[in-house]
């Protein structure tokens, strides 16, 4: 099953792909984790799109497609896998539909006020797994349940660069969802929920999918 999860930031993309992925055994693949994984870690990758990814702006040129080309290749994918953060632009559409054909889309819809609200608060981790204080504490303060490492602050968790993310959310990516709701593999999720009832109203449609 190829999965795709879209929605503005903060609407739990990254918070859903993960339980997705835990409960139906798929690898779980989100573009903004491995570019902030090359970030930290200081290879010449992210050397090169680390300016981007802190302004809160789309890394250029055909990058990402060749990530995500390489990554869905692996043999852990040949069951399908979770995308969170692809594609974003008509043109990485394109690019996925020549060399993937997806079964199912979710938009997780949230406000831009709820996006903000969220977004200032979170802690994030490397593995790629997010907290928030009150909706989503971990269990440990500072640390990550899953890795046990410790959580940060993203840097384009910035109030200038969650306006830059949004804006190009609205203008870029919506246009994506049109050609997923053309094709009805699109599927409209209330954000505006818990992270389980969010979960459940994604999970009714898998099962029915499956
Ligand atoms: P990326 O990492 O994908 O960031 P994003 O799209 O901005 O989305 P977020 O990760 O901020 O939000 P999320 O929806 O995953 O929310 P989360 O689950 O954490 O991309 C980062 C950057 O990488 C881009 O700006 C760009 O530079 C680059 N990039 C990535 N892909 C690219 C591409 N294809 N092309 C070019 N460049 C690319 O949840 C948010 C918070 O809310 C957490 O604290 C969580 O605990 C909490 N929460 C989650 N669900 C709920 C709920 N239901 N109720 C209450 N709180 C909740
Ligand atoms: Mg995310």
């Amino acid at each position: 099953m190829k999965i795709l999860v879209f929605g503005p930031q903060g609407s739990g993309k990254g918070t859903q792909a993960e339980l997705i992925s835990r409960k139906y055994k798929l690898p779980y693949i989100a573009t903004g984790d491995i570019f902030r994984f090359h970030i930290k870690e200081g290879t010449q990758l992210g050397k090169k799109v680390k300016s981007y990814v802190d302004k809160g702006e789309l890394t250029p040129g055909s990058l990402t497609n060749e990530i995500v080309k390489d990554r869905i290749q692996q043999p852990d994918c040949s069951v399908g896998f979770v995308l969170d953060g692809y594609p974003r632009n008509i043109s990485q559409q394109k690019f996925l539909e020549s060399i993937a054909k997806i079964d199912l889309v979710f938009v997780i819809n949230i406000s831009d006020t709820e996006a903000v609200s969220r977004l200032k608060d979170r802690l994030a981790c490397k593995c790629g797994l997010s907290y928030h204080p009150v909706n989503n504490p971990p269990y440990k303060k500072g640390i990550c349940n899953k890795c046990g490492d410790k959580l940060f602050v993203r840097d384009d968790d910035k109030p200038a660069a969650i306006k830059k993310r949004l804006a190009i959310y609205h203008k870029e990516t919506e246009l994506v969802l049109e050609i997923y709701q053309k094709s009805n593999t699109l599927h409209q999720i209330n954000g505006a929920q818990g992270i389980e009832e969010v979960f459940a109203e994604i999970d009714n449609i898998i099962i029915l999918y499956k």
